[in-house]
């Protein structure tokens, strides 16, 4: 198995304490300085995240690091690491033309249904890093007065996301698991082609997560792939992708992302298809009283 031997292996959730060596870092959490994911609800998403490799998919431990810190998940490792653990071909993908390519021309028009329900100036949370111009552009749409959380497993991931979002204080960019507890809330989550390439117990996990990061009133935004018409003529082509590259996509074929949610009678659920029904918008609206 591939190494993934960027040197941000190991991030610190505060801007701050990123300049830290890893040396540092290692020492302090060694003496209890800095604190690990808290224990009582299960994993949380803290404030530290190790992802130096073993070589054999798992994540291996600092001394003094807790158990339950962040770790690359197996599906990620097994399944994509060509495309966004590979630090060449990140290089090479993270590239506005690539997603334009990868969704048959239909990148803009989504992003831009996506983005049409969320409020200008707002708190948004983006749970994972999306390659081209996507987070840069919500950025500049939400605006100065807004606070944009980019969050995503992959530390190559967030180095690159980064330097797109140099010019836009309003956005901030750290590592978390979207499947994980956080006791930040937004008012809306921009969940941008994640669903589908995680495992059905991962979609539950991140779905119910994310329906549980937004306030009484806001809310969570998917856009993702959808099963399209039978006759949709790149209904084949996908397929074949889906099946060699894309395991778990043909789950969003099969379920609604309704499905996926732990309580979803919280919130009010709305559908959206676009090009023939191979993608999809669901918004799920937080009611007032939950
Ligand atoms: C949003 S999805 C794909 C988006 C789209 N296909 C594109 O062109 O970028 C890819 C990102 O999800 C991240 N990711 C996968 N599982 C994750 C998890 N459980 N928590 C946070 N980020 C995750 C990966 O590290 C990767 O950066």
């Amino acid at each position: 198995m591939p190494r993934d031997d960027h040197d941000d292996g190991f991030v610190v959730a505060s801007q701050e304490s990123e300049s830290r060596t890893n040396a540092e870092k290692a020492s302090l959490l060694k003496h209890g300085k800095i604190n690990g994911a808290s224990g009582d609800i299960g994993r949380m998403n803290g404030d530290i995240a190790n992802v130096n490799y073993n070589g054999a998919g798992a994540a291996a431990a600092l001394p003094g690091q807790r158990s339950n810190a962040l770790a690359i998940p197996s599906y990620l490792q097994e399944h994509y690491y060509w495309a966004y653990l590979n630090p060449r071909n990140v290089r090479l993908l993270d590239r506005e033309i690539i997603v334009k390519f990868i969704l048959w021309g239909q990148h803009r028009r989504l992003r831009d249904a996506a983005f049409a329900e969320l409020e200008p100036g707002s708190r948004v949370l983006q749970p994972a890093c999306v390659y081209g111009d996507f987070s840069p552009a919500l950025a500049t749409y939400l605006g100065p007065q807004a606070n944009l959380e980019i969050t995503d497993i992959a530390p190559i991931q967030l180095a690159a996301c980064r330097r797109k979002l140099r010019n836009l204080p309003q956005a901030r960019v750290r590592r978390a698991d979207a499947s994980l507890a956080d006791n930040n809330v937004f008012d809306a989550v921009c969940c941008y082609f994640l669903l589908h390439e995680l495992p059905d117990d991962y979609k539950h996990k991140v779905v119910t997560a994310l329906l549980e990061r937004v306030r009484p009133g806001g809310k969570v935004v998917f856009v993702d792939y959808h099963k399209p018409h039978f006759a949709h003529p790149l209904k084949p082509i996908t397929s074949l992708i889906f099946d060699r590259l894309e395991p778990f996509a043909k789950s969003l074929w099969r379920h609604e992302i309704v499905d996926f949610a732990a309580a979803p009678k919280y919130f009010s659920w709305r559908k959206q298809t676009f090009f023939g029904g191979l993608f999809q918008k669901v918004v799920a609206r937080k009611m007032a009283q939950s």
